[in-house]
This record gives structure tokens, sequence and C-alpha cells, in this order.
């Protein structure tokens, strides 16, 4: 259970979950670590951070009641002093909402609404999010006190949210009502539920990248996604996410692991491991963006100073540290990872690789990758439509394998996109 408490209440042996101030305000690279040595309880004090999160399932609770009791509001204060390393700018005050926003949506998902089954119910509380407005979906009741979905909830605007803690709820609902369907539509049944599981995996992956139990899960995934494209002869109706608006690099990464499995296979590669490696280097390749702060990660791109450009190019190389601590990982896995914001004329990061320095892998990624970029928004960017995105594609063959996204396109035909 997540649980906010004061930094002085912190011992040896609790797991921290985040920290309730801006990452720039705190002497720490990462917010999600187990604290090990008194040091680390010192620099939080020392830090000023009033409060912090911290996970009992994955360390220790608190002493007593008394040290997890909810701090008035205002004492969230600006802590004393900022990380020495860290840049002096500061939140200022009109950031406030952004930032509510940011720690919110750490602990949310996105749900596809195609997903939802009209006319059942779900145990779990849905939330509606439009722009950074985050609101409970007023739905109608059952006996038992469940939401029904119903034809409201199915239009609502904007996107579907559910608590990060209700992730199993939603698991268990999927696998009922995915099981309800027809046997005619039990395939394109069958991938909404491998991809909706595998956005819950790899959110859950990003939260804790240091766990071999979900990285091995994430494998499994990658096997189901590799199948059923084979068995359905290129078909990814429902294994991508279609009626996205934001970003959430979950998503992101489902999707370009299914683009880049299903183009893999277009292009005629049939080995196993080849594409298991495509696979899983793919939905692995932003693995890095872990170690970044929300902060930062959501920040409108305009805002960006150069240290957060910096901070978040190196996601690649931060993204290959942690992959490489697990066992078994191939070098061709890597290589989706290393690769993927490379493109033919050597003008991508972070090696500046040319023409065909880049490995195949690394030329379909550097098109799924950025393609599913282009039909996401970010705070500062809005969305294409897939036709311009891949418009923009093909204009710019100086950049982007053009046989590559010739299979691209109709792999994304089959699928009605
Ligand atoms: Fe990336």
């Amino acid at each position: 259970m997540r649980k906010r408490i004061p930094a002085d209440a912190t011992r040896l042996g609790m797991y921290i979950d985040g920290f309730d101030t801006s990452w720039f305000k705190t002497p720490f690279l990462r917010h999600h670590f187990e604290i090990k040595s008194p040091d680390q309880i010192e620099k939080i004090v020392e830090s000023g951070v009033a409060y912090v999160y911290i996970d009992t399932d994955k360390g220790l609770d608190v002493v007593s009641d008394k040290e997890s009791k909810e701090p008035p509001a205002q004492v969230k204060k600006a802590p004393a002093t900022p990380a020495s390393d860290a840049p002096k700018k500061d939140v200022q005050p009109d950031d406030k909402a952004y930032t509510d926003y940011i720690l919110a949506m750490d602990d949310m998902l996105q749900v596809d609404k195609l997903s939802l089954i009209e006319a059942t119910s779900v145990g779990f509380e849905l939330f509606v999010k439009t722009g950074m407005d985050i609101v409970p979906l007023t739905a109608t009741r059952n006996k038992k006190g469940d939401s029904v979905i119903t034809r409201e909830v199915l239009n609502a605007p904007g996107e579907l949210l559910i608590s990060r803690s209700d992730a199993q709820k939603y698991r268990e609902y999927l696998t009922e009502a995915m099981n309800a369907v027809s046997a005619a539509q039990s395939q394109v049944s069958k991938n909404m539920l491998i991809k909706e599981n595998a956005k819950m995996l790899v959110h859950d992956l990003f939260n804790d990248p240091g766990s071999p139990a979900k990285m091995e899960a994430c494998k499994d995934t990658v096997e189901n996604v590799i199948s059923s494209i084979i068995d359905t002869k290129g078909l990814i109706t429902n294994l991508f996410t279609v009626n996205k608006h934001d970003y959430y690099v979950y998503t992101h990464s489902v999707n370009v692991s299914v683009f880049s499995v299903a183009t893999a296979i277009a292009l005629g590669i049939q080995a196993e491991g080849e594409l298991f490696a495509i696979g899983m280097g793919s939905l692995l390749h932003d693995i890095g963006m872990s170690t970044i702060p929300p902060e930062v990660l959501h920040k409108p791109l305009q805002r960006l100073t150069d240290f957060e450009v910096g901070l978040l190019r190196g996601h690649v190389y931060e993204g290959l540290d942690i992959v490489k601590l697990y066992k078994g990982i191939t070098p061709e896995t890597l290589l989706p990872l290393l690769e993927h914001h490379e493109n033919l004329m050597g003008t991508g990061y972070p090696v500046g690789l040319k023409g065909d320095k880049l490995h195949l892998s690394g030329r379909i990624i550097s098109v799924t990758n950025t393609y599913d970029q282009l039909t996401t928004s970010r705070p500062g960017f809005n969305a294409i439509s897939p036709f311009e995105a891949l418009t923009y594609l093909r204009d710019h063959k100086d950049l982007y394998d053009a046989d590559i996204l010739k299979e691209f396109i109709t792999v994304l035909g089959k699928s009605g996109q």
C-alpha cells in the first residue's frame, strides 16, 4: 500500500515510492528505492522535504499510526535547500495545478474504452480525464454498488482512467468480459486482453524496474503478441491502443512493440529468436524513462531547459543499464533500445548512427516509434492523424527506411487504420 508519511518518520527497511515535492528539490536521482543506510534517512530529512511516499508492500511500514497521520495541507511548503547539482529554476506558483496533475497521474492507469462491455458492471472506480482535469465518473450503480457500463460511460468525452491500486480488479474484469464474447470475436478479444495486461505490466515494471518477476512476465507478453500476430497472419486489431489522446509511456511501449513485431513479420522475418528480440527490445525501449522525474517527463517540450533535454536523452543509456542487469537478455534485444532515436541520416541520438550502421531492428523501431509519438498528444504537442504521420514519414525518406515504411503501412491497413 502506498502511504504518505512525514519525512522524519522514515526508517531503515522502508521502500520510498516518491517524494511529495518536485524532483529538483531532493538530493536523490531516483525516487523509488529501499532505505538501506542511516545516511539516506539523514539526506531525506536534511533535504527539507516535508513528506514522502512509502510502499508498505515492498518495505517496512511506519511504527505507529501517529507517524502516518495525514498532514495539514499548509505544510506542503518549499524545502530549505535544493540539490546542489540541480538547476536553480524553481516550480513557479502557477505551476501548482500542473504539479498536482503530474502527481495524480502517477497513481492512475489509462484503460481502453473498447475493453469495457456495455451493460456489464465494474468493481472499481472510473475517472474521466479531459486535459489536466481528472474527475470521478458519475455512473449508474447496481444493487452491489458497482458502476454499470452504460452508453454514456462509453461515450464519455476524454480518456478513462482507474486508480493504480485497482489494476488487479481491472484484470479480473477483463478476463471475465473477454471470455464471455462470441467465438467469432475470440481472437480480437484475446488481443484486447493481451494488450491491456501488457500495459499494466509495463506500468508495474517502470515503477519497479529492478523486478526479475515483472521482467519475466514481460517476456511471456511478448511471446503472446508474436503468437497472436502469426496466428492471425498479421492482424493487430486490439493489440494496440487506437483511441489514445495523451502520452503514457506504458501505452506507447506496447504499441511500438506490436507495430515492430508485425512489421518485422511483414518483412519476412520468421526466426523466433529474432522476432522475440525485436518485440522485447521494443517493449523495453523507453524503460530508461523510469529514471526521469515525472515533472520533466511530462513538461511541455517548449519549456524544457537544456539540462532537462540532456536528462531526457539520457534515457537510452539509463535503459541499457537497467536491462543489462537481467540474465538472459541477448545483445540483439538491446538494439531496439539503443537505436530507437537514431535515423538513416545520422542526425539521431545517442550515437548518430548513419545508414547501414543501423541494424534492421533499429530501422524498424525508428519508424514505429516516430509514428506512435506523432499520433499521441503530449504537453506542448498536439497529435497529428495517422494519415498525416505516415505522410511525414514518407516525406522523410532520408531519415526513415522506405521499404520498412511500406510494410508498416500494410500492417496498419489490415487493422483498419
Ligand atoms: Fe525513447
